[in-house]
């Protein structure tokens, strides 16, 4: 089996097929802080994609309530669960061996790819197949905050009336949102496992599609994506994807002139918390250099964006900033060791930080350069200790030719409605 080197993991790791790499990759950042739920990101994409026949239970797009909630039902749970019985007690992280190859330390357990030898299974990855209860609910657990009714079944499964009942939110403990897609992996659990080859990255944006004429239904995409997002069409007998909205990435959209866009989910989010971009990949396999990019300055400059469930080993580009109000541990199974220099860094921003922070959700063609003027000091207080000193600074986007596609200011701008028209602008 071929060795390839998964820098989230921060080592080699055994993987189906020879390394290779786009010449750009597809990233997107989710600001977990922000995100209200509002579901307008999982609508957008209902209305463009999966709204015919066949599709009723498919959302390729979910926002679903940690830690209750998941869309399919327990995929997480059940994933860990499988990880740890086949490597009971060792998948852990070494974050003393942090280097510049590792910047989130390295992972010193197996991998969904490497648990297989471990436990004597002939296949690529483990997995399992939702069941179709598992599907059907994809947001059950929303604002849940207090597990007690939740049991497991003597069959060890979970749901329906096995003991499962959601309660009204009691907000004792916490919770917060989880905004899901595709992750368009660099090491995709979904392209390893299908039979057919049906499943191929794109080489121009690091795109993971399903070739819908090669695809015959076998359903092991579904099976060995750890992250449950390929998903079986009734209607067609075959599966199914998120196709990160390529048309609008390509700059097929008229709506903006040939630049590129953002994705449908990504341009819809009210809460502001979604950026999403491509990086450059280098002719060495790895990133770039390139902190200009909001998308590397934030994952591997700042590292304030961690990706999911690294441990999987797929090494996803969707990365999250997590919630500061989660427990530590919770937050680090789910991304990573790199959780504490997130939060530190994300509670008290530095003003290039801050500025950053600001282009979320401000224009849908994708930001490619970002750029600090800086304005004067607004404010000043200290959070945790820590001075904290706020600029009127003005951030700046550009396009991939260079040319600024948006400009905003740290302090939003605010408006008075005249006294003759109170509820109007
Ligand atoms: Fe494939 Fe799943 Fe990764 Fe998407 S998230 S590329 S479906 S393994
Ligand atoms: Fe749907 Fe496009 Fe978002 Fe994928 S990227 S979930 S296809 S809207
Ligand atoms: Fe392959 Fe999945 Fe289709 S395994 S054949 S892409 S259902």
């Amino acid at each position: 089996m071929p060795e390839v080197y998964n820098w989230q993991l921060g080592r080699m790791m055994t993987y189906i097929y020879e390394e290779k790499h786009p010449k750009e990759q597809f990233t997107f950042v989710f600001n977990t802080n922000r995100c209200i739920a509002c579901q307008t990101c999982t609508m957008a994409h209902k209305s463009t994609w999966t709204f015919s026949k066949g599709q009723e239970y498919m959302w390729w797009n979910n926002v679903e309530t940690k830690p209750y909630g998941g869309y399919p039902q327990f995929w997480d749970w059940k994933i860990l669960k499988m990880l740890e019985q086949s490597n009971p007690g060792q998948n852990v992280w070494n974050v003393r061996k942090t280097s510049n190859k590792a910047i989130h330390g390295v992972y010193e357990g197996v991998t969904i790819f490497e648990a297989p030898a471990k436990i004597g299974l002939n296949q690529q990855a483990i997995g399992y197949v939702p069941t179709d209860e598992e599907w059907r609910f994809p947001n059950f657990g929303e604002d849940t905050a207090h597990g007690r009714e939740f049991t497991q079944s003597r069959e060890g499964t979970f749901g329906g009336d096995n003991g499962v009942k959601s309660v009204l939110p009691e907000h004792k403990i916490w919770f917060f949102y989880l905004q899901r897609i595709c992750n368009h992996c660099t090491y995709p659990g979904c392209l390893a496992a299908c039979p057919r080859k049906a499943i191929y990255k794109r080489q121009e944006d690091g795109i993971v599609l399903i070739d819908q004429s090669r695809c015959r239904g076998y359903k092991k995409c579904v099976e060995q994506c750890p992250y449950k997002k390929p998903m079986f069409r009734g209607t067609t007998r075959i599966s199914e994807k998120c196709i990160a909205c390529y048309p609008r990435i390509e700059g097929l959209d008229p709506l903006t002139e040939g630049d590129q866009m953002e994705t449908r989910c990504m341009a819809a989010c009210v809460g502001k918390i979604r950026l999403q971009g491509l990086v450059k990949i280098g002719s060495n396999g790895e990133w770039a250099h390139d902190p200009d990019n909001p998308q590397y300055y934030l994952i591997k400059d700042r590292k304030v964006a961690l990706p999911l469930y690294p441990q999987f080993g797929t090494e996803p580009n969707g990365y999250y900033v997590p919630s500061r109000h989660v427990p530590r541990s919770y937050s680090q199974q789910m991304f990573g060791p790199g959780v504490d220099h997130s939060i530190d860094q994300y509670m008290v921003p530095d003003r290039d930080l801050l500025g950053v922070l600001q282009l979320f959700r401000t224009t849908q063609r994708i930001i490619f350069k970002w750029k600090r003027e800086p304005g004067p000091k607004i404010f000043e207080t200290n959070i945790h200790g820590k001075k904290f000193e706020m600029y009127n600074d003005t951030i700046i986007g550009f396009n991939r030719k260079g040319k600024e596609i948006i400009r905003v200011t740290v302090e939003e701008p605010f408006y008075v409605r005249p006294e003759e028209h109170p509820g109007a602008f």
